[in-house]
């Protein structure tokens, strides 16, 4: 499958065709949030959610961070049907004040991490249709529930996530959005982390994706150790599988990195 398409926000994030220079208005807008209409999920839906979650936990026992394996428990995402995110919103916001909101699809990068910086995920409602499984062109519920939200319940992770999408929704110039899409390109959608002597996935993008996953953990990838610097000066491809990947050793890499990089821009916007 294709290594990109349900990691649209990083992308869109990263497009030129965007005016960034422009000044946002200072009270720009939430996304409309859908409320999920649990009772319109059919056979198929809960059949296809069921296939997904059964073919990715055969092997991310073995392959998963702890953290992500831990968040799922929490959250208590189920084998069998799609997850009522009145339930996992319950779990969730307990342990970490997180909330996995509905919305239509796409929505604005800066829309999308004014969310982030509120606690606030944006989550696609509607499951892949059984013809494309292995492939799709958009995210759905799998890829950002399953794949993005047991994260959330960590509590580094959760205040990392909300401070990067405080500085990513302040961004104003090509380079600063450049350098967001990358740091999260390379850690919320592809990051791996080492664990108990072996290098594991909690990129969403990875854990939601068995080719992704294999790709990241074999022999094609170029595996470096995570850095800021390293990091945001880092291409990535949207259309293949990648060539480079990060690992950090610990979560709080992440957060000292956003902290690192809200000092940097504070200090540009002062000269
Ligand atoms: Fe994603």
């Amino acid at each position: 499958m294709s290594a990109s398409h349900p990691h649209a926000h990083a992308h869109r994030a990263a497009s030129g065709d965007r005016h960034h220079d422009a000044i946002a208005p200072v009270e720009a807008e939430l996304p409309e949030f859908r409320s999920q209409d649990y009772g319109r999920y059919d056979a198929e839906a809960h059949d296809v959610w069921q296939i997904l979650f059964a073919r990715r936990m055969a092997t991310l026992a073995d392959t998963a961070s702890q953290v992500f394996l831990d968040g799922m428990a929490r959250i208590g995402l189920e084998p069998e049907r799609v997850p009522d995110l009145r339930e996992v919103n319950r779990r969730l916001d307990a342990s970490t004040g997180w909330n996995a909101v509905g919305v239509d699809g796409f929505i604005p990068a800066e829309q999308f991490f004014r969310c982030l910086s509120r606690r606030r995920f944006p989550t696609t409602l509607i499951v892949r249709p059984r013809a494309q499984l292995d492939y799709l062109p958009e995210p759905d519920i799998f890829h950002d529930v399953f794949g993005h939200v047991p994260l959330h319940a960590d509590p580094v992770f959760a205040d990392f996530l909300q401070r990067f999408g405080a500085l990513a929704a302040a961004a104003r110039t090509p380079e600063e959005t450049t350098q967001m899409a990358r740091l999260f390109w390379f850690t919320v959608e592809f990051g791996l982390i080492r664990e108990r002597g072996a290098v594991r996935i909690y990129g969403s993008g990875l854990i939601s994706s068995h080719g992704d996953a294999a790709n990241a953990l074999g022999p094609k990838v170029e595996r470096r150790p995570f850095s800021l610097d390293a990091v945001i000066n880092q291409p990535f491809a949207i259309d293949h599988f990648q060539d480079v990947l990060f690992v950090v050793e610990h979560f709080d890499q992440l957060f000292d990195a956003v902290e690192t990089l809200t000092q940097r821009q504070r200090t540009v916007q002062r000269e």
